[in-house]
C-alpha cells in the first residue's frame, strides 16, 4: 500500500503550503478517486506518489519504502506510474512502439520480454496496429491510450491518472473509463483525478480536497451526498446538480 502521513509541501520558500497535512492510505488493487477545485494540490499530491516531489515535512512511503530514500526512488518510479494530464509531456519515442518500449528498456531487460510487453500494453488499449507510426501524428485520444501503454509497460502496481478523461469525446472517455475499470479488476490499484462525478461513481473511495487539506473522505455515495458544497466548488456530473 502508499501510505501518505501528514505530507507538507510548497514549491517555493515563502510561498503558503499547497498541501497542508495530508495523510492518506491507498491500499493494494483500490480505486481511490481523488477530486477538488482548482488549484486545490491534487496534481501536487499525485507527484508525491512517484517521488518525483518530496515532502517538506510527513512522509510518503510506497510498499514499505520512503520516497526521499535515494536507493528506493527507482523501483518506486517503476511500482507508481503516472498518466500526466498533457500526454504531449510523456512522448518520448519516435514510433509508437519505440514510445511503449522507453520504460522496459531502462529496466535492461531482454528484447523478446520488451517486445512482448510493447505487444501486449498497445493490444489492451487498442492500440495494435499503431506501432509504426508517429507519435506526433496520433489524435489527443490515441496519444492518451499511448501514454497508458508506456506506464502499463513498466508493470506497476499503482497508476494515478491525472484527469485522464479531459478533452476526450464521449466515446474516447469511455474507452479511457473503461480501461481503467479493467486494469483496476486486474488487481491494479487506480489513483483517479477528476473533475467530473460521473467519472469516479465507481471507486472504492472519493479523496475530496481543498485548499490542500482533506475536506472529506469515504465511498461516492458517502461523499456526493452534501451535493451543495460540492456545487460550491464547481465540480460537474452530481447527480441533480449542475452538469449533470
Ligand atoms: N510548478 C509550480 N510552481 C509553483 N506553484 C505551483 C506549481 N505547480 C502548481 N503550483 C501551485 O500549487 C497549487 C496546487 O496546484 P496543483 O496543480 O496541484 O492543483 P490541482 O488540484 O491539480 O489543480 P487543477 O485541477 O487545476 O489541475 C496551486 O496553487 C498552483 O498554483
Ligand atoms: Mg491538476
Amino acid at each position: 500500500m502508499i501510505r501518505v502521513e501528514n505530507l507538507v509541501y510548497r514549491y517555493d520558500a515563502g510561498a503558503p503550503d499547497c498541501l497542508q497535512g495530508i495523510s492518506l492510505d491507498i491500499e493494494d488493487g483500490a480505486h481511490t478517486a481523488l477530486i477538488g477545485p482548482n488549484g486545490c494540490g491534487k496534481t501536487t499530491l499525485i507527484k508525491h506518489l512517484n517521488a518525483l516531489l518530496f515532502p517538506r515535512a510527513g512522509t510518503v512511503c510506497v510498499d514499505g519504502m520512503m520516497t526521499t530514500d535515494v536507493s528506493s526512488v527507482r523501483e518506486i518510479r517503476r511500482r507508481v506510474g503516472m498518466v500526466f494530464q498533457n500526454p504531449d509531456s510523456q512522448i518520448v519515442g519516435m514510433t509508437v512502439e519505440e514510445d511503449v518500449a522507453f520504460g522496459p528498456g531502462n529496466l535492461a531487460l531482454p528484447s523478446a520480454e520488451i517486445r512482448r510487453r510493447v505487444d501486449e500494453c498497445l493490444a489492451m488499449v487498442g492500440m495494435t496496429g499503431f506501432e509504426k507510426r508517429a507519435p506526433h501524428s496520433l489524435s489527443g485520444g490515441e496519444k492518451r491510450l499511448l501514454s497508458i501503454a508506456g506506464v502499463l509497460a513498466m508493470n506497476p502496481r499503482y497508476i494515478a491518472f491525472d484527469e485522464p478523461t479531459a478533452y476526450l469525446d464521449p466515446a474516447g472517455k469511455q474507452r479511457v473509463l473503461e480501461i481503467i475499470r479493467r486494469l483496476n479488476r486486474a488487481g491494479m490499484a487506480i489513483i483517479h483525478i477528476a473533475h467530473d462525478m460521473r467519472d469516479v461513481a465507481e471507486a472504492d473511495r472519493v479523496v475530496f480536497l481543498d485548499r490542500g487539506q482533506v475536506l472529506r473522505t469515504g465511498t461516492p455515495a458517502e461523499v456526493f451526498e452534501k451535493a451543495d458544497l460540492l456545487i460550491a466548488v464547481g465540480l460537474d456530473g452530481l447527480p441533480g446538480g449542475c452538469g449533470s
